[in-house]
């Protein structure tokens, strides 16, 4: 490895102008120049601009954790923007460090803690329907689920009371299209801004009732203030608002989507699961921060989906100055790509990677290099918030639910992917419940 200080290397890379972007194109472009060119690779946009691809953990951890004060968001989040405004996923600089220490507090495991009744009751409120379709011998759509399911549990868990009080007085959920319409295209940017006027009228109701800070999320983000004491304005709290509603719902709904779908075809790795959750009494129907965090098979069967699925599958940074890359040389306004999805999948840092095997994140695995290659909620000081949050909320529904369903598939071809701003599935996916007892 060559020193810090020598940022002379400019690494290899095709002299013809190449199109990268959060784009299904760029997964099969970036395959190709990656057998050609190595880890590190050099180009030149369409436009001109230098474009870095990173497949090396050490380069990737360097960029995203040591150098990190030397980036900002890149290309794709634009997209983002469009839908979240200025909220803590595509702000940067001093506006990103003050909201993200006003924010922090409300994801400490205690505060997040609090939640794990509403997610065992949004979890208890599918087992009636699933029952009754599995005594049909019907079909679930599952993708539907679990998007339903997720987004109920974030709305809850920002809007407290006012969820129902406010959001479902109508009759219908206002928020309903997130779960629908699986596009993010204008039509739902459209959708988001006109549940704005709604959001503010139910930060104008908490504001005049100036309520002491109940456990949602809406209440700890009106108590948030910065180092010198100030809150967040209306258009501040809307914001963020929406940021944790869309970074909440479909990042954790596309895992449980695909998880649901690795238990229909993997039956020992589902029996594991419900054997864990049998053990702790979370079968049972008793769950809690002590057992949740006792399920390692579960954990390792979670982390084994997000290798294979990681919902944020590439991202990128854009080089404020001049600057280095353990010896790579980045010049300013560069933009740099890097891809959990293909990091995840490739064989020089994971043992057979195509293959599903939660056994290889269990704390005796021989895994040598993966953990080093593995990064789903990103890394160091831009890390995801809600890591804990989508842990437990997943935990919790699976542990629930695995041991009184077990899903056969439908279709035993693999669903396509749909490379959009997130990773989903590109169609969505059915499954057959039955209940286990009857097994
Ligand atoms: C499986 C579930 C999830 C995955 C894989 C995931 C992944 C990610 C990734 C990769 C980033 C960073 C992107 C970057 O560095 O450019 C991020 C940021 C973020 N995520 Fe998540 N996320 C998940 C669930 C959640 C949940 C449930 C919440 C909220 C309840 C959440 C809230 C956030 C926030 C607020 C940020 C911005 C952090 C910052 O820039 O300071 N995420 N997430």
């Amino acid at each position: 490895m060559l020193s810090e200080n020598t940022n002379t290397r400019k690494p290899p890379g095709p002299s013809s102008s190449q199109n990268i972007g959060v784009n299904p194109e760029s997964l099969v472009t970036l395959k190709r120049l990656q057998s050609e060119y190595g880890k590190v690779i050099r180009m030149v946009s369409t436009k001109g601009r230098p474009l870095y691809f990173i497949n090396d953990p050490e380069v990737m951890r360097t960029l995203l954790v040591r150098h990190h004060s030397n980036y900002r968001k890149g290309p794709g989040f634009e997209r983002v923007k469009m839908l979240l405004g200025n909220g803590l996923i595509v702000s940067d600089g001093s506006s990103w460090r003050r909201a993200r220490r006003m924010i922090q507090p409300s994801f400490t495991r205690q505060s997040i803690n609090h939640f794990i009744k509403l997610m065992i009751e949004c979890s208890h409120s599918l087992i009636g329907r699933w029952e009754t379709v599995a005594k049909e011998g019907g079909k679930l759509d599952i993708t539907r689920e679990t998007s339903d399911f997720s987004l109920e549990l974030i709305l809850r868990c920002i809007f407290g009371d006012d969820y129902e009080a406010e959001l479902l007085k109508h009759g219908t959920n206002p928020f309903g299209f997130l779960s629908q319409d699986p596009n993010r295209n204008l039509r739902v940017v459209m959708q988001v801004r006109d549940t704005r006027a709604l959001i503010k009228a139910i930060i104008a109701k908490r504001r005049k009732e100036k309520k002491t800070a109940s456990p949602d999320f809406l209440s700890k983000y009106l108590e948030a203030t910065d180092k010198t004491g100030i809150k967040f304005t209306d258009e501040e709290l809307l914001d963020e608002i929406i940021t944790l509603l869309v970074a909440g719902h479909e990042t954790s709904a596309g895992t449980l989507n695909w998880a649901w779908l690795q238990l229909a075809r993997h039956k020992h790795v589902a029996q594991i699961l419900v054997n864990e959750a049998t053990k702790l009494g979370a079968a049972q129907g008793c769950i809690n921060q002590e057992n949740l965090n006792q399920m390692s098979y579960t954990q390792a069967f979670l982390d084994e989906t997000l290798r294979l699925y990681p919902p944020v599958w590439i991202f990128s940074r854009r080089a404020l100055d001049d600057g280095g890359l353990l010896g790579w040389h980045v010049e300013a306004g560069s933009d740099l790509f890097i891809s959990p999805y293909l990091m995840h999948r490739d064989p020089s840092y994971w043992n057979e990677p195509e293959v599903f095997n939660p056994g290889r994140f269990l704390p005796d695995a021989e895994e040598p290099k993966g953990p080093q290659a593995y990064f789903p909620f990103s890394l160091g000081p831009r890390r995801c918030l809600g890591e804990y949050f989508s842990f437990l909320e997943m935990k919790v529904h699976l542990t629930l639910l695995a041991p009184q369903f077990n899903m056969q598939l439908d279709d035993e071809k693999e669903p396509g992917l749909d490379l959009g701003i997130n990773l989903r599935s590109n169609q969505n996916i059915t499954l057959r419940p039955r209940l286990r007892m009857n097994n």
